[in-house]
């Protein structure tokens, strides 16, 4: 499989079969993260790779906690579920959003990739605050990072016939789970992947037009895709 049929065959997968994933496929596909572009080669990534039931039963607890705070049902009520629900064309619920951002991708996963990410936020204490205005900057170059090495991952992962699901809904509950995988301050944790064998493959979900993102020279003049029929989804 080509990288081309590798980016056009990846697709987020929720639903696993049981089948083990061996730890030789594993560091490779790690091997392969780790091979990714980081800014000024900082690497500001480290993975915990996630096996035992037991851990993945007290993180799905924690997610499940999360579900009745209700700052946070507010916030996905005002705040994401209308941004999902437009790019998906129809109402999304707030409890099936909670739910799907947070656990349900992860459960029926064989093994899960804790991505951690050094925290900027760390690096600059020692400064007392003279550097901070860079460290928005910092942040993103550091996000920007991970996520390189996160999709080389989930590349390789198609490759290898294997499925995926990238997560980070987790997210509202990091600090909690940060706990249970005694991951130490100065280091976020930044997304879960779910591994596996794919059990149910969705319809593909729709992209924007290459008209709507593409500009030439600047961002008021449209840059109009050569004509091939390669170019429309
Ligand atoms: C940073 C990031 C966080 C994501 N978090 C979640 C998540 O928490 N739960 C989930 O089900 N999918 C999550 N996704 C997957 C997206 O929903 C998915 O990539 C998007 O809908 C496009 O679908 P596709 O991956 O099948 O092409 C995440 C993706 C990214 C890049």
């Amino acid at each position: 499989m080509d990288l081309f049929e590798a980016i056009e065959a990846r697709q987020s997968i929720r639903k696993f079969k049981e089948d083990s994933v061996s730890d030789k496929d594993i560091f490779e596909l790690l091997d392969m993260a780790r091979k990714a572009p980081s800014a000024e080669n900082a690497q500001p990534w480290e993975f915990i790779v996630i096996r035992d039931p037991s851990v993945k039963s007290q993180i799905i607890e924690a997610l499940k906690a999360g579900i009745e705070d209700e700052e946070l049902s507010g916030f996905v009520q005002d705040f994401l579920v209308p941004m999902v629900s437009g790019a998906v064309g129809f109402q999304v619920n707030v409890q099936a959003l909670i739910k799907g951002a947070g656990y349900y991708p992860l459960v029926s996963a064989p093994v899960w990739v804790a991505v951690c990410m050094r925290d900027p936020k760390a690096l600059f204490e020692p400064f007392g605050g003279k550097y901070d205005r860079y460290r928005e900057i910092i942040s993103i170059w550091f996000i920007l990072s991970v996520g390189a090495a996160v999709e080389n991952l989930l590349l390789s992962a198609v490759s290898k016939g294997l499925a995926a699901c990238w997560t980070a809904g987790f997210m509202f509950a990091e600090e909690k789970i940060k706990k249970i995988l005694e991951i130490p301050e100065g280091i976020r944790l930044v997304s879960i992947i779910a591994l596996g064998y794919p059990a149910r493959t969705p319809p593909k979900t729709p992209r924007k037009e290459l008209e709507e993102m593409v500009y030439l020279d600047r961002y008021s003049r449209v840059y109009p895709a050569p004509q091939s029929s390669d170019y429309s989804s």
